[in-house]
């Protein structure tokens, strides 16, 4: 990456989220409530967290707005996330407000699925476009060790239910948790491969409120990829087929589907990097691991025009680290878990 001027300085005037290193922000990642009915142990302690109080997260109103700002700086693609998105009792209005913005952006949701199997059909008729559900195992005692919840059943079915509602292509995103589910990678790619879903795996990032977090117990992109090699074909498809997309994809048994292999942490790919965020709480990230935030909620409920919004997303990219650093000396885990940044 050739670098750009001075990341002290203000981004040069322009419509686009441009920071230091050239990179262009496209896709903008909201969560739009930190709360989760699952208690994934690699995200969350058995008891929860301590919630955002409700008059710090983002109205309804608000987030549209900041939503469009942001389309007004080429963001293209909005992926709600959570905490758990469905557990916002507006998510169907909040979609259909999100769809009508112009240019419209592609409008995807990363969810744990428990809710799907009564809401992906109003939610596909709102506007939805694309889920990635977030299922690490098809084996129920695993689901429960992982999840801290008995509800692969709802999983499945709502699964079932995003398919059918044309929420194409459906997604799986799992992470691999050694001695619980790494041993279950070819049955899970097994299963996805018989309904047509697409599973990417994703190694284990150091995210989780407990910060409890060892890169030696990690399971790597290698170790899947070894262990999907001993039932599978997997053929590599071409790094142009890959964007700054963060899967590397293998066509399975000579095609057409796929697998995808996320390395986020033993082979980066912030140099590709496209991603923007925002918590419930308004606050703009320019990455998962960054150290700090620009406050947008502040400014909008004090009468900030949308100019004034967009200088301030703007100068937050513009500051964007070259890399997450994880395993660098001087890398911390950022203070907010993932769970209240949004996947
Ligand atoms: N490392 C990697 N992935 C994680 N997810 C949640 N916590 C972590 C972590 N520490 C995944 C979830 C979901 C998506 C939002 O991110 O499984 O698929
Ligand atoms: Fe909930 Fe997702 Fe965290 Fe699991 S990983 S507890 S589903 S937010």
């Amino acid at each position: 990456m050739t670098r750009l001027p001075d990341p002290r300085l203000r981004p040069p005037d322009g419509g686009t989220l441009i920071d230091t290193y050239g990179r262009v922000a496209r896709d903008l990642r909201v969560s739009v409530t930190d709360r989760c009915s699952f208690r994934c142990t690699y995200c969350m302690p058995a008891e929860g967290l301590p919630w955002l109080p409700s008059a710090e997260l983002l109205t309804d109103d608000e987030l549209v707005r900041v939503v469009r700002v942001f389309v007004s700086l080429g963001v293209t693609q909005v992926r709600l996330t959570g905490g758990e998105p469905l557990l916002r009792p507006s998510i169907i209005d909040l979609v259909r407000a999100l769809a009508e913005i112009t240019p419209r952006p592609t409008l995807a949701m990363t969810t744990n699925g428990a809710a799907l199997a009564r809401l992906a059909a109003p939610l596909a008729a709102a506007g939805l476009d694309r889920v990635n559900v977030s299922l690490d195992t098809v084996d129920a005692e695993q689901f429960l060790a992982l999840t801290r919840r008995n509800r692969l059943g709802d999983v499945v079915a709502g699964l079932a239910a995003a398919s059918e509602a044309g929420l194409a292509p459906v997604k799986v995103n799992a992470v691999a948790m050694r001695g619980v589910n790494d041993q279950a990678v070819c049955e899970l790619l097994a299963w996805c491969l018989e309904r047509g879903y697409e599973l990417r795996f994703i190694e284990q990032m150091p995210l989780d409120a407990q910060h409890g977090w060892d890169r030696s117990v990690m399971v790597t992109a290698a170790e899947i990829r070894e262990r999907l090699a001993e039932r599978f074909t997997l053929t590599d498809l071409p790094d142009s087929a890959r964007g700054s997309a963060p899967a590397q994809r293998y066509l399975v048994d000579g095609g057409p589907a796929t697998v995808g292999i996320i390395a986020s942490v033993s082979a980066p790919f912030c140099g590709d990097c496209d991603r923007t965020r925002l918590t419930a709480d308004g606050q703009v990230r320019n990455c998962l691991f960054s150290q700090r935030e620009t406050d947008l909620r502040g400014p909008l409920r004090a009468g900030a025009s949308d100019s004034d919004l967009a200088d301030l997303i703007r100068e937050e990219m513009w500051r964007k680290a070259h890399g997450h650093g994880i395993g660098r000396p001087g890398f911390h885990q950022p203070e907010r878990p993932m769970s209240a940044i949004g996947g």
